[in-house]
C-alpha cells in the first residue's frame, strides 16, 4: 500500500491524533473531482461507518459530504436540499442504505455535546460524515477514517485528499481504492 507522509503543506491544519497514519493520497483538480471521489466513496460505505472530514474553512468538506449524501439518497438526491449543519451541528437523512448523519463540529462548545447530540450512538448504526473532527481530537473514533483536504499554495481549485486512519482500519482499507483517481 502507498503510505505517503502526512501532508505538511498546510501548517495551520492540526496533525491527526497520535498513531493515525496517511494511507493514500490523490489530487482533486476542481469541485467536480471532489464530487466524483465522494460518489465512489458513497458506494463503498456501510452502516456504522464514520468519515471524519478535516480541512480548513472552504476546503470542500461540505461539498464532499453533500455529494456523498446525494449519492446515497439515490434518484431523489438531486432535488433534495442539503443544508449546512453549521448552526444545527447535525442534519440527518433517511437513505435506502442507512440513516446518514452530517455533522459540523466547528461550533461545538464542549466535546460532551457529541453525546447530547446523539452522535456517538449514531456512529454505531448510521453513516456519519463529520466536519471539524479537530474539535473532538484526540478522541477520534478508532474505527473511523479521516479524509483530509488541503489546498496547495497558488492553486485555489486544487485539493490534495489524504486518507488517514489507524493502522489496520477496515474502513480505510475499504475506501483506499476510491483514492486512485483517473
Ligand atoms: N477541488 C475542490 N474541491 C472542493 N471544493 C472546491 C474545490 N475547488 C474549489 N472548491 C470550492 O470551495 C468551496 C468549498 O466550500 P465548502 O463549504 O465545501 O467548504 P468547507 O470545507 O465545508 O468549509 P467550512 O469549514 O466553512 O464548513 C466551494 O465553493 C467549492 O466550489
Ligand atoms: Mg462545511
Amino acid at each position: 500500500m502507498n503510505t505517503p507522509a502526512i501532508p505538511t503543506n498546510d501548517p495551520e491544519l492540526a496533525p491527526p491524533p497520535t498513531g493515525w497514519i496517511a494511507h493514500e493520497s490523490c489530487a482533486l483538480p476542481g469541485p467536480a473531482a471532489t464530487a466524483a471521489l465522494a460518489q465512489v466513496v458513497a458506494e463503498l460505505l456501510r452502516p456504522g461507518d464514520s468519515v471524519l472530514l478535516q480541512g480548513q474553512l472552504g476546503a470542500g468538506k461540505s461539498h464532499f459530504a453533500r455529494a456523498v449524501i446525494r449519492a446515497l439518497l439515490g434518484p431523489d438526491g438531486q432535488n433534495t436540499d442539503i443544508p449546512s449543519p453549521s448552526f444545527t451541528l447535525v442534519q440527518s437523512y433517511d437513505t435506502p442504505l442507512a440513516e446518514v448523519w452530517h455533522a459540523d463540529l466547528y461550533r461545538l462548545s464542549d466535546p460532551y455535546e457529541v453525546i447530547e447530540l446523539g452522535l456517538d450512538l449514531a456512529m454505531e448504526q448510521a453513516i456519519c460524515l463529520i466536519e471539524w473532527p479537530d474539535r473532538i481530537a484526540p478522541d477520534w473514533p478508532a474505527t473511523a477514517a479521516c479524509l483530509r483536504l488541503e489546498t496547495p499554495p497558488q492553486t485555489p481549485e486544487m485539493r490534495i485528499a489524504t486518507l488517514i486512519a489507524l493502522p489496520g482500519c477496515e474502513l480505510a482499507r475499504r475506501l483506499a481504492p476510491a483514492m486512485v483517481r483517473p
